[in-house]
């Protein structure tokens, strides 16, 4: 499976136009400010419905319009098949061929993985920058993860405003702190498996790529503490204890204190945590190994895909010199690009 071809209307600074790419290895090139950026861009909002440099879609928006659309066509074994996101002001509405469809479904049909300069954030960043990361990266692979989290985050919005209006009391509050532990679970053990799955490939690849001799982990710094070993009711076991433990402070504070909304992600490097001790040659590598990695852990979950790796910024592959035409030849030759 491959994009074949990308249509934009109003995108960025991008002429409407439409645009075809190669079944292989496209490089884009041109001056400061023409449009590259944009255009990978637009590929990675059509893929995912979102940007990876802006949280606003207005920001993509051509200045002075209201309306923006972008049409990507993939073929596959089966057949082509087309996607659309068609922008109205804020709101979005998600087509697959021709029809209109939901978010969750339309995510996942055309996998995307990026690597720009700012991806170094998911080590450096904060706790909600590597939960948005693998939130996504894990809703990719597994549609129930991304239903898990849309459930979730419309409990834990009631549960605050119960806990808000002081009636942690009423059955009402007992009714949504069962889901908020049953969703909170299921949510800790896709990630904890994900990460499980993630971290052995991520490790190969930094050794293949980067240092045999290295030892590099991705640990799941759940809420709960250590989580690894514990079967489903003891995790529900555990939740309940904290969730009464919290329950005074909480209804002091007024929000809740607890959950996998507090969970992180943690690189660790020859068992160092990368934020705090790693070069950024070595944080680079790390990067760079992760995004090899999501396309191994996508390919293993879902079958019969080919992804696009596309490395936004020429100048990190010139930085990256001679090593990322290793890398890229390496990659080709793994049947990825
Ligand atoms: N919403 C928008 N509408 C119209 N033009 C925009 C919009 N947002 C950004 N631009 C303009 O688009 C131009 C192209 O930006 P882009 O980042 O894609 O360029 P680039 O080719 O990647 O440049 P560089 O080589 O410097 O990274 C910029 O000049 C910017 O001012
Ligand atoms: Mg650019």
């Amino acid at each position: 499976m491959y994009l074949s071809q990308i249509n934009f209307n109003n995108f960025r600074c991008l002429k409407d136009s439409k645009l075809l790419f190669g079944k292989d290895f496209n490089l884009i090139y041109g001056k400061n400010g023409q449009g590259k950026t944009s255009l990978i861009e637009a590929v990675y909002f059509v893929a995912t419905g979102k940007s990876f440099r802006t949280k606003k879609v207005k920001e993509m928006r051509k200045y002075n319009f209201h309306r923006m659309i972008v049409f990507g066509k993939f073929e596959r074994n089966d057949g082509d098949k087309t996607i659309a996101i068609d922008v109205n002001e804020e709101k979005k509405d998600y087509y697959i061929d021709k029809n209109k469809n939901k978010y969750i479904d339309y995510i996942g049909n055309l996998n995307v993985i990026s690597f720009i300069p700012e991806d170094i954030e998911l080590i450096v960043g904060n706790p909600n920058i590597r939960r948005g990361f693998f939130n996504y990266e894990i809703s990719q692979a597994r549609k129930d993860y991304l239903k898990s989290i849309v459930s979730f985050e419309k409990i834990l919005k009631v549960r605050n405003k119960l806990i808000k209006e002081k009636k942690t009391y009423e059955e009402i509050y007992k009714i949504y702190n069962k889901k908020f532990i049953d969703e909170g679970v299921n949510i800790i053990i896709h990630r904890r498996e994900f990460i499980k799955n993630i971290s052995v490939l991520l490790n190969l690849n930094y050794q293949k790529l980067f240092d045999e001799k290295a030892e590099l982990q991705l640990k799941y710094d759940c809420f709960l503490g250590d989580v690894e070993k514990k079967s489903k009711s003891e995790l529900v076991e555990k939740f309940e204890e904290q969730c009464l433990k919290k329950m005074e402070r909480e209804s002091f504070l007024g929000y809740s204190l607890l959950g996998p909304q507090k969970d992180d992600f943690v690189f660790e490097l020859n068992g160092k945590n990368a934020k705090s001790y790693s070069s950024q040659g070595e944080k680079k590598s790390i990067i760079f190994s992760l995004k090899i990695a999501e396309i191994d852990i996508l390919m293993k979950e879902k079958k019969n895909i080919q992804f696009l790796l596309w490395t936004t910024f020429l100048r990190i592959l010139m930085k990256l010199g001679k090593k990322v035409f290793w890398i890229i030849l390496k990659i080709k030759k793994f049947n990825v690009l």
